[in-house]
């Protein structure tokens, strides 16, 4: 199989690699994400793509974007936390590269990704869930990609898990992501910190007493750590996830849900707590058989690895 470019743009960073055709990465390039200018995002995804291309001879290029993206595989509808609406991503990307370009969503590429070569290889029924600027889902039913009829289907970043609760950037109030992902982790520690909390005394040191320079690797470390603060809030954000899980579990009975995104590499800290509020939601618990929760296995990598794949079907 041919080698293919597979580029991955979230919220906070573009991520791009050359795959082969075992999924395995070859080579690697990432920047920042200019989020704010779509303009700016096209030119540093082609960019990275350009640069790539020029070592290897990849014949496709497919990108997973944190989007609602249509099924002409190519147009982003809308963006929670990028500023895209209606934008032909593919077409641009493929324009500026000279290659085909294929875009599906970030999450449903580390989905993908997953169930070829990471945590899903063994099971044909399974529900991803990526934490990060935002949270994520891919669905995996029957070893198909759950597209839905308009290519935005799993978007459970947006299942209302509060009526009239925080605002989300999709325009509703109480959205998972907004209690679940690593926004909601670095605005409570924040928080905390700009509250002068002893309790987050670690953290404001560790931040300079700055909270605007508290960062999710930082309340990542100091878990790890022992911090009792930092524990705490990744308690939180698991009970959220598992809550919401337990709902998607009872609609879709997935056989495994794997667990990525950049929150995900806190590991136990994230998944002990969000198994045991799975766990105790889960609807006829202790009668049925339930899913397995798994950590991503590709970690970072499961979008680019996914999304080259998908540019490969
Ligand atoms: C977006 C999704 C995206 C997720 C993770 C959410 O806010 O609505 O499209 O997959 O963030 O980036
Ligand atoms: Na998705
Ligand atoms: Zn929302």
């Amino acid at each position: 199989d041919p080698m293919t470019c597979g580029i991955d743009i979230g919220g906070t960073k573009i991520a791009g690699a050359v795959v082969d055709g075992e999924g395995q990465v070859v080579a690697e390039a990432r920047v920042v994400s200019p989020a704010t200018d779509p303009t700016a995002v096209e030119e540093a995804a082609a960019t990275l793509v350009a640069e790539l291309a020029a070592k290897y001879p990849v014949t496709a290029v497919g990108v997973g974007a944190a989007g609602y993206i249509a099924s002409d595989r190519s147009t982003v509808l809308f963006a929670p936390n990028i500023a895209w609406r209606n934008e032909p991503l593919g077409a641009d990307l493929s324009r500026l590269t000279g290659l085909p370009v294929v875009v599906e969503n970030d999450a449903n590429a580390a989905a993908w990704g997953e169930f070829r070569y990471g945590a899903g290889r063994d099971v044909d029924d399974q529900l991803m869930v990526t934490v990060g600027t935002g949270v994520g889902g891919g669905i995996i039913a029957g070893g198909h990609l759950l597209r839905g009829a308009h290519g935005v289907a799993a978007e459970i970043g947006h299942l209302c898990v509060v009526p009239e609760g925080r605002q989300c950037g999709c325009g509703n109030r109480g959205c998972l992501e907004q209690y679940g992902s690593g926004t909601a982790l670095v605005r409570a520690t924040r928080e905390a910190v700009a509250g002068s909390s002893l309790l987050a005394r670690d953290l404001a040191q560790r931040a300079g007493g700055d909270p605007e320079a508290i960062t999710g690797p930082m309340i990542t470390d100091a878990a790890k750590e022992g911090d009792r603060f930092a524990i705490e809030q990744f308690e939180r954000l698991g009970e959220w996830l598992g809550h919401g899980i337990a709902s998607l579990a009872a609609v879709l009975d997935p056989a495994v849900v794997v667990v990525g995104g950049g929150v995900s590499e806190a590991g136990d800290l994230l998944l002990e707590p969000l198994r045991a509020s799975f766990a105790r939601e889960l609807t006829g618990r202790g009668f049925r058989p339930t899913a397995q929760v798994r950590q991503a296995v590709l970690g970072n990598q499961a979008g680019v690895i996914g999304a080259a794949d998908l540019a490969r079907t």
